[in-house]
């Protein structure tokens, strides 16, 4: 989870999240680029004497920085796509999680053992424990297996919601009368924590998410 002066990415727990981070490093890398350049060059201009009279066009020069930027775009928009596609990949998964927004609390459903559904609400500021989390631990936590692929279902009975676990890289919104669907694999056990991340009313910052993840036995037990 993200804590105090923690201003970039959080620690990535999926593959996913580690693709992300990596083409954002990436991303940033060429805009420091682009912004050290164009600073340098828009610090020169200060010190420009005109000495050409009779410059009217350099189609070179133009050619040059039409082209440039052009290709220096592709270099973020190809690895752009193949995340973008990558993150839409479904393999297999072994649990299918069904994750439905209400105004203002999430319910889970585990379709696939005996029909499993709970309501997962946010803990109060004066019923939290003191090891609690303000505003981001709930009563009931989403448990799901470590090491395994997780298809999850993402739809909502009131207004739009989303679904969003910044460590996992998953942000899927939940929409009224549809059902959108994605996938992670979590490398790691351990807490991940979430918020709901479309407007949604008076409530909205009051609906967090729990993921723990956990080995797979310890969830065929749970489950059982
Ligand atoms: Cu649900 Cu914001």
């Amino acid at each position: 989870m993200s804590t105090w002066a923690n201003l970039g990415l959080q620690d990535s727990a999926s593959p996913l999240m580690e693709q992300l981070i990596f083409f954002h490093d990436h991303a940033l890398l060429i805009l420091v680029m682009i912004t050290v350049l164009v600073g340098y060059l828009m610090f020169m201009l200060f010190f420009n004497s005109y000495i050409n009279r009779f410059l009217l066009h350099g189609q070179l020069i133009e050619m040059i920085w039409t082209i440039l930027p052009a290709i220096i775009l592709l270099f973020i928009a190809l690895p752009s796509l193949r995340l973008l596609y990558l993150l839409d990949e479904i393999n297999e998964p072994s649990v299918t999680l069904k994750s439905i927004g209400h105004q203002w609390y999430w319910s889970y459903e585990y379709s696939d053992f005996n029909n499993i559904e709970f309501d997962s609400y946010m803990i109060p500021t004066n019923e939290l424990a003191t090891d609690g989390f303000r505003l981001l631990d709930v009563d009931n936590r989403v448990i799901l297996p470590m090491n395994s692929q997780i298809r999850i279902l993402v739809t909502a009975a009131d207004v739009i919601h989303s679904w969003t676990i910044p460590a996992l890289g998953v942000k899927v919104d939940g929409t009224p009368g549809r059902l959108n669907q994605t996938n992670f694999f979590i490398n790691r056990p351990g807490l991940f924590y979430g918020q709901c991340s479309e407007i949604c009313g008076a409530n909205h910052s009051f609906m967090p998410i729990v993921i723990e993840s956990v080995p797979v036995n310890y969830f065929i037990k749970w489950i059982s």
